[in-house]
């Protein structure tokens, strides 16, 4: 008797736990209302791509100029729909708000003028804002060129300084140098056939040259600026016209203000922290240790442990018991 009292006493405690439970509001939840460009008109994803503030695609729903994207119909028919910096050039594979500001863009093959000399020029960054706020990622960016007898240079930056390049050469024997693959299967891009050097200054846009070293090597050097090495060289071969590559963003080009945050960290529990790259000045937001989330929005950065929901359960176990 006593026992059938106590479950049911027991089931009822419980249930009644539960119920606090469920209306319990997650913690933060209030997050997505306040803040600049987060009123609920604007457009936060574009196919499967989400557009975190201080990106936005509507006017009110970005940060600044250079952050504005468009989101359009995708060229084949039916593909999901595709998104773009601003001025609809440079398209956007991903955009990553913490603890990098990054944005993955598709890179097309650097175009050159070729005039038939010696030496040809290109240039990378059409669409990309030239000062900014995007910079290419000094982390893992790469100049690469396919062909033989050739060199790359790549210039950046106020004065046009070298910051990248590298030279392809070939096996002599003319049976080898017809099928330079040899050189590739062997390992990747490593000087024979195709060759790449690492971009470490990140800027907006490049001056790119190349200088070749024997014509009848080769009539096209298909050059990529790309982030991570270059493997893939079949597809390199096969003259593919498009890479990945990444960007970093800031939010403002000045420096951390002192002994206050900067406005753009708008959540609770975040701070501005100065850009390390050296191409450009520079900082971020990031939320504080033991937060997560987007520090550029009002209450967007949030305790990655939810205190009022671990106590419940804590209780609802020790009741249940
Ligand atoms: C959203 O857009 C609708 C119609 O365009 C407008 O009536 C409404 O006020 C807007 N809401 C906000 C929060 O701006
Ligand atoms: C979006 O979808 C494409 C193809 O379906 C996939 O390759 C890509 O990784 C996805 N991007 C993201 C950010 O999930
Ligand atoms: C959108 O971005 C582009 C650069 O990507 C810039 O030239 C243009 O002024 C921006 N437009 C607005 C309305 O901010
Ligand atoms: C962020 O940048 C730092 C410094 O450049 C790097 O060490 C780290 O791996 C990056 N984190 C991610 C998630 O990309
Ligand atoms: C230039 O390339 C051609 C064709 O691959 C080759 O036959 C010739 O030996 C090369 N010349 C030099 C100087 O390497
Ligand atoms: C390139 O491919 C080789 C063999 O498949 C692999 O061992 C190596 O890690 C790859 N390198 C990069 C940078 O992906
Ligand atoms: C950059 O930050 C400084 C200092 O916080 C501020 O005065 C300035 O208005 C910001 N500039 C832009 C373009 O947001
Ligand atoms: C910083 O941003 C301001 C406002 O957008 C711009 O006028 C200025 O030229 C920028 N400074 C540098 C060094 O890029
Ligand atoms: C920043 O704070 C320090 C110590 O609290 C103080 O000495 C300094 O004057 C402050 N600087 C500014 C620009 O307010």
């Amino acid at each position: 008797m006593a026992t059938a009292h106590h479950s049911r006493g027991a089931i009822v405690f419980c249930s009644g736990v539960v119920a606090a439970l469920l209306v319990l509001p997650p913690f933060g939840a209030a997050a997505t209302a306040a803040g600049a460009g987060l009123d609920s008109n604007c457009t936060r994803s574009c196919g499967n791509i989400s557009i975190p503030y201080p990106f936005g695609i509507e006017l009110g729903c970005y940060h600044a100029s250079g952050f504005n994207l468009t989101c359009r119909k995708n060229s084949r028919r039916h593909g999901p729909p595709e998104l773009f910096l601003g001025d609809g050039t440079v398209q956007v594979l991903e955009i990553s708000v913490v603890p990098n500001g990054t944005v993955r863009i598709r890179s097309h093959r650097v175009e050159i003028t070729d005039d038939g000399g010696s030496t040809a020029i290109g240039t990378w960054g059409a669409g990309l804002p030239r000062g900014g706020p995007l910079f290419l990622s000094e982390e893992t960016s790469n100049v690469a060129v396919v062909g033989c007898d050739v060199q790359v240079e790549v210039r950046g930056g106020a004065h046009d300084d070298l910051i990248g390049s590298c030279t392809a050469l070939c096996p002599p024997s003319p049976a080898h140098r017809g099928n330079i693959i040899v050189g590739f299967r062997s390992g990747a891009c490593t000087g024979i056939g195709c060759c790449q050097s690492p971009i470490t200054i990140g800027y907006s846009f490049y001056n790119v040259q190349i200088h070749m070293f024997n014509r009848s090597s080769g009539a096209e050097y298909p050059i990529y600026i790309a982030d991570g090495g270059f493997n893939d060289t079949d597809d390199m071969f096969q003259q593919i016209h498009q890479v990945g590559a990444k960007l970093d963003w800031i939010i403002n080009n000045s420096t951390c203000p002192t002994n206050t945050s900067a406005p753009e960290c708008r959540s609770a529990h975040s701070y501005c922290q100065n850009s390390v790259a050296n191409g450009h000045g520079g900082y971020l937001c990031q939320c504080s240790d033991g937060y997560r989330g987007n520090p550029y929005v009002t209450g967007g950065c949030k305790g990655s442990i939810q205190p009022i929901v671990v106590l419940s359960i804590a209780v609802k176990t020790k009741l249940c018991k």
